[in-house]
């Protein structure tokens, strides 16, 4: 059986309500939402209201309305960029972010439709919320920023760059791949006017869900423009929430899994399973240190979640990867990780590190394995 040590990647396995939540919605109401008036459609309309009473609650939104379902993180990061970005706009970002988030930006800027200040992060992979405040232009119109690195898996100070993009009146996006499930978001006490997410890391959803909050500063053009079921006469895009800026058939099943992804994180805590994360990335970065190998990040586990990169001076994060998933069934991820910017900082690129992402249903004995692994293949 593999030891599953990705889940930054996406979170394996599910809880096992998220499981039966699939399998019984497929079963019983798998039909098309607010299509028609038949009991099936509605109750796949009730899904979506009911995931979407569910994420409002959880992080605290403004209104249930304002949750747009989309495929994934980078889907809802798009439908941001795109919808709320004029010509001639200047977006100040980070070297921490995602090619989610930097390539979308990067191409706009190359097209000369905006201009970019990429904020850096501090050695231990923390963005000093001053930077981005020294970076603000008169022509600023958006701060993006991740929350936590996909690489470093280090936190950044939301709060803080929220109150500073409230006091220029700048709408504030938070990329929250990596937190979403794992670390307190308060969209409204954190000044967020875009959260995006996929559902299927830390909120246990399937592969194919994902969010984007929209709140009542941020002004989005439609970005997929179709069908919603209702107001068929409209020659355009009905002007209401959620429906503005949801266009198709949307992943009714696989929202159904997100809502009792959303449940099981609200029923076993946050907290809970930060800390058993916390303990599994100690222990292994432990280990790392007594081998002398570059550890990267915060190892305050206050300051950051449970993704944990390190390099090897002997051998190659892909050729390591590779020995672990063949000859020990262990999976992790090496590599650049889709963030080439702060693999640059590292001085890692373009090699890139290993990557090793414990969940919520690993155990010591996983990194155990893990580190017996390591123990054989370096020597
Ligand atoms: N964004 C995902 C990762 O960091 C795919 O691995």
């Amino acid at each position: 059986m593999t030891i599953y040590l990705d889940n930054a990647a996406t979170s394996f396995p599910k809880p096992e309500s998220v499981y039966q939540a699939l399998d019984q919605l497929a079963r019983t109401s798998l039909a098309n939402p607010g299509r028609a008036g038949h009991k099936m459609a509605l109750a796949a309309e009730r899904t979506l209201d009911d995931c979407r009473h569910l994420l409002n609650q959880f992080f605290h939104g403004k209104d249930p309305e304002r949750w747009i379902f989309t495929l994934n993180g980078t889907d809802a990061l798009n439908m941001a960029f795109k919808g709320i970005l004029n010509d001639g706009a200047h977006v100040v970002t980070t070297d921490l972010e995602h090619n989610s988030v930097s390539r979308p930006l990067r191409a706009l800027e190359l097209a000369g439709r905006i201009s970019l200040t990429r904020v850096h992060a501090d050695g231990s992979g923390t963005v000093d919320p001053d930077a981005v405040r020294s970076a603000i232009q008169p022509g600023t119109r958006l701060i993006a920023v991740t929350h936590a690195s996909n690489v470093l898996g280090t936190v950044q100070p939301v709060a803080e760059i929220g109150r500073i993009a409230r006091e220029r009146d700048i709408p504030f996006l938070v990329d929250a791949a990596q937190t979403a499930g794992v670390i307190p978001i308060d969209i409204q006490s954190m000044n967020i006017d875009l959260l995006a997410f996929p559902g299927h890391k830390s909120l246990f959803g399937p592969t194919g869900t994902g969010a984007l909050y929209v709140g009542p500063q941020a002004k989005l053009r439609p970005w997929r423009e179709g069908g919603t079921g209702g107001d068929s006469s409209s020659e355009t895009q009905p002007r209401e929430l959620p429906y503005y800026l949801e266009g198709g058939t949307p992943n009714v099943l696989g929202i159904a899994g997100l809502a009792a992804g959303v449940r099981y994180v609200q029923e076993r805590g946050l907290d809970s399973i930060h800390a058993h994360e916390m303990d599994l990335v100690e222990r292994l970065w432990r280990y790392l240190e007594s081998k002398s190998l570059r550890v990267f990040g915060h190892r305050d586990p206050t300051r950051r979640v449970a993704t944990i990169s390190f390099a090897c001076d002997t051998l190659g994060a892909a050729e390591l990867g590779g020995i672990l998933d063949e000859s020990f069934d262990i999976a992790i991820r090496p590599g650049l990780h889709c963030a080439p910017y702060i693999h640059r900082s590292l001085g890692t690129f373009p090699e890139g590190a290993v990557r090793v992402s414990p969940g919520p249903f690993n155990t010591a004995e996983d990194i155990d394995a893990l580190t017996a692994a390591l123990d054989e293949i370096l020597l």
